[in-house]
């Protein structure tokens, strides 16, 4: 079973078939964390050590005991006020004004399957995954009449544990929650690098791994999404560990909001890693009877360096966050009007775009901003979801049947989340955007943002959506999300510290209803190209437009970042023009192509201002993606080598039963005459033979993945080459 309890040393202990998390009951009813690391047998009830920490505070009922102290015992759910001085998960205020609260061991209670949050996204595990397993253990504050209730999910074959906490007011008088972390870890020994995936608007998750020390390293967003800047993601790992080796562990944030993620040395060389939402901008008052859950962290452990966790968290989200028809489907062939036409286009220039696409194989038109309203620039219209018929030319309706008699299907984008201030939306609900009184609003694109914590708003953004949606047969919806929140400001609100976690409740009511409503729909996330890259949108967008910057050299920094976290098949990424829209930059459309290759494919250009040659050659692309597609969405990716330490960036897809592995290379950096360059593949079956079916060449698996694959790099034909193989096991 993977949860049990050992009632003589009151340890609870779950198991996944790799790793081991254990927790104590202790004598005083804290629950204390034992271990979590490589699957081991029996209770660790002899850990942590504990001798003399005098200096350290103590509970009252532990006085006369120096060498017990919250402040080094590790711990499942630390709270301010406990004598623990390093940064606590919980904070709460009572009727009184006064913080602290004392949270003891109340009950626990097994149950068979994965728990799942009433309004929020969480990892699940599908009818006959009988062996999840759900663990909720009860603590309380007699005082405060304060309960919280721990959940932790067991996934056992994908080696992940999720971490979920409902805290409820079963008291008589007003709590405030100040802060509301979801999982701690608080590992006893060992120096550790943190990797965390910063970035900004065109270059987001590019990874930095910097080590843990007594200085505390925060990161996180308190802009109301999970942002461009940050990514609610932490992987914590031995200072030598490598793609292969190593111990690590992972907390992915099921979240799209909001976030703050901590890692410290304490005092004692301890580690405490914990992550949850954020606490800045955040008050949530709770009256008698009521509860606020603090949304899911998915953790993994690996000891087989970063490669296998990333694994671990890409399976997760792949099968047990991602949801719906789409989850397993392949991803439809794809060509976006944006880089194209921008603003510029009508019905006719669309249906053509769509003719041209088809006789390449594309398989689906998206027509992007610009459709609706007097949308003419990114200054009005956000908010009036009613097409512009004259310059489509008729109506929506029209458009998708011309659009389908051409061969393709047809997608659509939207912004539902915004207003802009010339907009009838704006005009007759002024109240609807989140602006404070008095205050001119900041504005960002021009644009503001509704306020999706009152449900009459969410009911209308809903409503416009099917109003859009049912025009004729829509296969795909690009939900755009172009700003952050900056005026924290609800008119329905009675404490403005509960807008930003109630915005977010609001955007996943609306995304659960049009996943209800339109089964068979696509939806597509985006906010301002990967500004909202989280595992909480992945539960309604399978697959997230990974950046606005679509350079394919930039690419490989940004792909390689956000593979640590999300897996393939969540990752939008296009071939586009060159000169690159974004950067200047001139790459060989092969290289282009096969960046793309790497997550869900499709243009974004103009196809009509191709030369014939490059025609064929978009054919071909096609061909060749839907061919590698399964591997690309369904198998397991190693990243080869790092585009941060490596002027070769290399990358891999294996398929599970490992008979096919694509290996693809792009050489991102190159001076003066042809080096010596082996690309290593991993993964593959040994003492079997693998067949580049590109070549003809036939290779032994354990000759390649010792001594690899040379590339024939050279100064000509120039910068920016790119190089795949296409192996079979013969
Ligand atoms: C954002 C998106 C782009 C495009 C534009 C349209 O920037 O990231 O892909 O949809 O909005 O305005």
């Amino acid at each position: 079973m993977p949860i049990s309890f050992d009632e003589r040393v009151r340890t609870l202990t779950l198991h996944t078939d790799a790793t081991t998390y254990q927790m104590q009951i202790d004598e005083l009813g804290y629950l204390l964390h034992l271990y979590y690391g490589r699957r081991t047998e029996g209770s660790l009830d002899y850990l942590p050590s504990r001798f003399d920490r005098g200096t350290s505070a103590a509970p009252h009922d532990k006085a006369d005991d120096r060498s017990y102290s919250l402040d080094f015992l590790p711990q499942e759910c630390p709270t301010q006020g406990t004598g623990d001085t390093r940064s606590p998960l919980l904070v709460v205020r009572d009727a009184t004004g006064a913080f602290g609260c004392d949270l003891r061991y109340v009950r626990h209670e097994l149950r068979g399957g994965k728990y799942g949050l009433e309004g929020l996204p969480a990892v699940y595990a599908s009818a006959g995954e009988d062996e999840a397993q759900t663990l909720s253990v009860t603590l309380r504050d007699e005082r405060l009449g304060l309960e919280v209730e721990l959940l932790y999910g067991v996934l056992p074959h994908i080696d992940v544990i999720c971490r979920a906490a409902r805290i409820t007011n079963a008291g008589t008088g007003r709590i405030v929650v100040e802060k509301a972390q979801t999982a701690c870890l608080d590992i006893v020994h060992g120096d550790f690098d943190l990797v965390s995936l910063p970035g900004r608007h065109g270059m987001e998750r590019t990874p930095v791994r910097t080590p843990v020390s007594q200085l505390s390293y925060v990161v996180g967003s308190a802009k109301g999404s999970s942002s461009h800047q940050q990514n609610p993601f932490l992987l914590l790992a031995d200072r030598d560990a490598t793609e292969v080796s190593g111990r690590c562990w992972a907390m992915s944030f099921v979240y799209s909001g909001s976030f703050k993620g901590e890692a410290a040395r304490d005092q004692y060389g301890q580690t405490r890693l914990q992550l949850g939402l954020s606490d800045e901008l955040f008050s949530y008052p709770l009256d008698p009877g009521e509860a606020l859950v603090a949304p899911e962290v998915i953790m993994t452990y690996s000891r087989e360096g970063l490669g296998r966790l990333s694994d671990n968290l890409h399976r997760c989200v792949r099968s047990h966050v991602c949801r719906g028809v789409w989850r397993d489907r392949l991803r439809p062939v794809l060509i976006n009007s944006w880089e194209a036409f921008y603003f510029d286009f009508d019905g006719d220039r669309l249906v053509e775009f769509a003719s041209l696409a088809k006789d390449m194989g594309i398989e689906l038109l998206v027509v992007d901003d610009g459709w609706f309203a007097n949308r003419h620039d990114d200054r009005r219209g956000l908010g009036d979801w009613v097409v512009n018929e004259a310059k489509l030319g008729g109506t929506l309706t029209q458009l998708i049947a011309a659009i389908n008699d051409v061969g393709l299907q047809f997608g659509i984008w939207m912004e539902p989340e915004m207003i802009s201030e010339d907009s009838d939306l704006y005009r007759a609900h002024p109240d609807w955007a989140l602006a404070i009184p008095g205050k001119d609003p900041v504005v960002g694109r021009n644009q503001l943002v509704l306020d999706l914590s009152r449900r009459e708003v969410c009911d209308n953004v809903f409503g416009q959506i099917c109003s859009v949606l049912d025009q004729g047969p829509v296969a795909y919806l690009k939900w755009d999300y172009n700003r952050l929140i900056t005026d924290i400001y609800s008119h329905a609100a009675s404490d403005q510290g509960t807008v930003l976690y109630d915005y977010v409740l609001g955007l996943y009511s609306i995304l659960e209803r049009v996943g209800e409503r339109y089964p068979e729909l696509l939806v597509e996330g985006c906010a301002g190209g990967g500004g909202r890259f989280d595992a909480g949108m992945l539960h309604y967008t399978p697959q997230i437009w990974c950046s606005d910057n679509t350079d394919a050299i930039d690419r490989l920094y940004i792909q390689y970042g956000t593979s640590l976290s999300y897996p393939c098949s969540a990752m939008g990424a296009h071939v586009s023009a060159c000169p690159n829209e974004h950067s200047g930059r001139m790459t060989p459309f092969s290289t282009r192509a096969i960046v793309a290759d790497a997550g869900t494919f499709g243009y974004e250009l103009d196809l009509k201002t191709l030369p014939p040659q490059a025609r064929e050659k978009v054919r071909e692309q096609v061909a060749w993606h839907k061919r590698i597609a399964p591997l690309v969405q369904r198998g397991r990716y190693h990243r080869l080598t790092s585009p941060l330490t490596d002027p070769v960036c290399a990358w891999e897809h294996v398929s599970d039963d490992r008979t096919q592995a694509l290996v693809s290379a792009v050489v991102h950096e190159l001076h003066g005459y042809g080096i010596a360059r082996y690309v290593v593949p991993r993964g593959l079956t040994p003492d079997a033979r693998y067949r580049d079916v590109i070549r003809g060449d036939v290779y032994e698996a354990n000759a390649l993945m010792e001594a690899g694959i040379p590339l024939p790099l050279a100064m000509k034909p120039g910068e920016y080459r790119s190089y795949t193989y296409l192996l079979e096991r013969v």
